[in-house]
């Protein structure tokens, strides 16, 4: 395979940051994953999959590998269910709607959502009441350092909101190759308890939904409020939704009692980090090339030559005011490089 040197990876990362990598290479398949280890046993890397989850804020000087390593099977079939592995370099919603076309069901209110199938699991990247964790029966990984296949099961990966063992204590060891699903071939359990799809769906007169009408309602939602990043650099949610101790959420309901909220237990309170940075005043702002979304306050926005710092400050402005303004301390989920 081939090593292409100072190269560009605005096409490779969904906020079109212009940052350049001192080595680069495609990855194709697993055998070629393997090979390329070897031969830079010593190196640094830097594994670069859909690229819609990251912000780069500097140069890679690692010898960065894109992996595009495509493919989807059905591994297993019975009279309700089919076993659907993707290959990691799949395109996410590619793959969500190969599901919809050959209707196996669970994924339908993933569809939209940027990135490849193989960093899918990093995250666990949820949306309308449905994480990956729900249908995801297993990964395949390589192990940077001894080149040897893992396979890891649902439950070995730690999955919660947006994160799982790929981020805490396996991070950077594994490269993920590939990735299965049980989903359903009669029998769909749809998920319609998101608000906005019912509404979609009553709006349409549809009482019986398919796999594809929620699938088409839910691009519909996400096409009119979040940015397309053919046309506007973003990553998606910038930040994650908080939590908060009841009690803590009680004296912020007193001063603001249309807070929007989600219960998680007795003693815990998500709320919508879009909603607070809203109430800060940053919707639709703009500094230069950099901004907040008009639509969608949790996205930041590159819309054109922005640099990764120049969102990167803004995103720090944003933490500083929601801290002084309601004592939460934001997380990013997007990556920053
Ligand atoms: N809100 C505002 N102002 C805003 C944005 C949101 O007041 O600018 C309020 C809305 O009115 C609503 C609430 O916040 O009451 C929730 O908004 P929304 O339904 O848009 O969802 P979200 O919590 O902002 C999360 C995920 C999204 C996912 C949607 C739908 C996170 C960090 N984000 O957003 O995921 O698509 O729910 O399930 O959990 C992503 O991870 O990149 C992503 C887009």
């Amino acid at each position: 395979m081939k090593i292409e040197y100072n190269k560009s990876l605005k096409r490779y990362n969904t906020f079109g940051i212009e940052v350049f990598a001192s080595e680069f290479a495609t990855i194709t398949s697993v055998t070629e994953l393997e090979n390329i280890l070897i031969e830079n046993e010593n190196k640094s890397l830097f594994i670069l999959s859909g690229g819609s989850n990251m912000l780069l804020t500097k140069n890679i000087n690692s010898l960065v590998l894109h992996i595009s390593i495509k493919g989807i099977t059905v591994t297993e079939a019975s009279d309700t269910h089919v076993l659907v592995s993707s290959n990691a370099g799949e395109n996410w919603h590619d793959f969500v709607q190969y599901c919809i076309k050959n209707n196996y069901g669970g994924l339908e209110n993933l569809s939209l959502i940027p990135g490849y199938v193989g960093s899918a699991p990093i995250q666990n990247i949820g949306a309308y009441g449905v994480e990956l964790k729900d249908t995801m029966v297993s990964c395949e990984a390589i192990n940077i350092s001894t080149r040897k296949k893992h396979v890891f099961l649902k439950n070995d990966c730690k999955f919660g909101y947006r994160n799982s063992i790929f981020k805490n204590e396996s991070k950077g060891k594994y490269i993920i190759t590939k990735v299965t699903f049980k989903l359903t071939k009669k029998e769909h359990q749809l998920n319609t308890s998101y608000g906005a799809i019912e509404k979609a769906l009553t709006d349409q007169k549809i009482t019986q939904p398919t796999i594809k009408n929620i699938s088409d309602a839910v691009i519909k939602i996400r096409q009119s409020k979040l940015p397309d990043p053919a046309e506007i650099g973003n990553s998606g949610s910038f930040f994650k939704n908080p939590v908060v101790n009841t009690g803590h959420f009680i004296k912020l309901q007193q001063a603001h009692p249309n807070i929007p909220f989600y219960k998680i237990d007795e003693n815990h309170i998500k709320i919508p980090a879009g909603w607070l940075i809203e109430q800060s005043g940053f919707k639709g702002k703009r500094w230069g090339d950099a901004g907040v979304h008009e639509k969608q306050a949790l996205v930041l926005v590159n819309y054109n030559n922005a640099t990764g710092n120049e969102i990167l400050e803004i995103s720090k402005k944003i933490v500083t005011s929601i801290k002084d303004k309601f004592n939460i301390s934001l997380e990013t989920e997007v990556n920053i490089i």
